[in-house]
């Protein structure tokens, strides 16, 4: 691993991972996890867990995001009707407090779902907003709304069955962070958001625990950072280059 560049890929489990992370030192979040294994259809294939479990384990995910993530940290987790609730439920304390993160809006992701002879085809994809207890929203204009309408057609990809829209993640980058920042995807899948750190200047920690997609994720990823036309990240804030050279595994 080049320690110049401002990523660091991890291969491994991220409830693991992120154990071995700091506190407060990441500074946006923009990530997809395997949602729909909380029940319903996944490329057509059954869930293979209850909503139960999703929710418990989400938990425990939720309790090391807010304890890695700065207090004025943003970002979106792709979720479904199915999930959005859990996936907000996830951040809430057990006692009052003001100092955790929160999901405040969901935006919707409209796009084309056509074909396989079914009504009601799902067509909208939620993105929670998720916001650290000092954040201030100032990136995202105020007129903007709460849905993007791009194509993106389920099962028609090349690197992943799930693989997302590596310009919707620039978006959602831009709403979330600012050039330097050190944003993480602890459910990488192929690194789309990578790939989108790496053309909007961010820096990023990914963490994939599928040993067929890591190595897909760690190609797409490097060849983004290392491709002379992409905008690599100016100098990371002075508590961060350790993130990118620390050995968890
Ligand atoms: C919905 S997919 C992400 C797809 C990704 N957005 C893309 O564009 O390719 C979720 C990914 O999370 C990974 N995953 C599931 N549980 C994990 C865990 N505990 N730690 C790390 N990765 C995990 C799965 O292997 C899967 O690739």
């Amino acid at each position: 691993m080049n320690n110049n560049v401002p990523y660091k890929l991890y291969h491994g489990d991220c409830l693991e991972i992120m154990a071995q992370l700091p506190d407060s030192s990441i500074d946006a979040l923009v990530t997809d996890p395997p949602f729909t294994m909380a029940g319903g259809l996944s490329n057509g294939r059954s869930s293979s867990v209850d909503s139960q479990f999703f929710s418990f384990w989400w938990t425990a995910i939720c309790k090391e995001l807010n304890r890695i993530m700065k207090p004025e940290s943003e970002g979106f987790i792709w979720c479904d009707w199915r999930t959005a609730a859990v996936i907000a439920d996830g951040f809430k304390p057990k006692t009052q407090t003001y100092d955790t993160l929160a999901v405040t809006q969901m935006i919707h992701h409209y796009r084309k779902m056509i074909g396989q002879g079914k009504p009601f085809r799902n067509s909208v994809d939620m993105i929670a907003y998720v916001r650290g207890s000092k954040s201030t929203g100032e990136r995202i204009p105020n007129t903007t709304p709460n849905f993007i309408e791009k194509y993106w057609y389920y099962g028609k990809h090349e690197n992943h069955p799930a693989e997302k829209d590596v310009e919707i993640c620039a978006q959602l980058l831009e709403w979330c962070s600012d050039e330097g920042a050190v944003v993480l995807d602890p459910f990488m899948g192929s690194g789309a958001v990578g790939k989108a750190c790496a053309s909007m200047g961010r820096g990023f920690i990914g963490i994939e625990r599928d040993t067929d997609f890591f190595p897909i994720a760690e190609k797409g990823v490097t060849e983004a950072y290392t491709v002379k036309s992409v905008k690599l990240a100016k100098a990371l804030p002075p508590t961060s280059p350790s993130l990118f050279t620390m050995n968890a595994t």
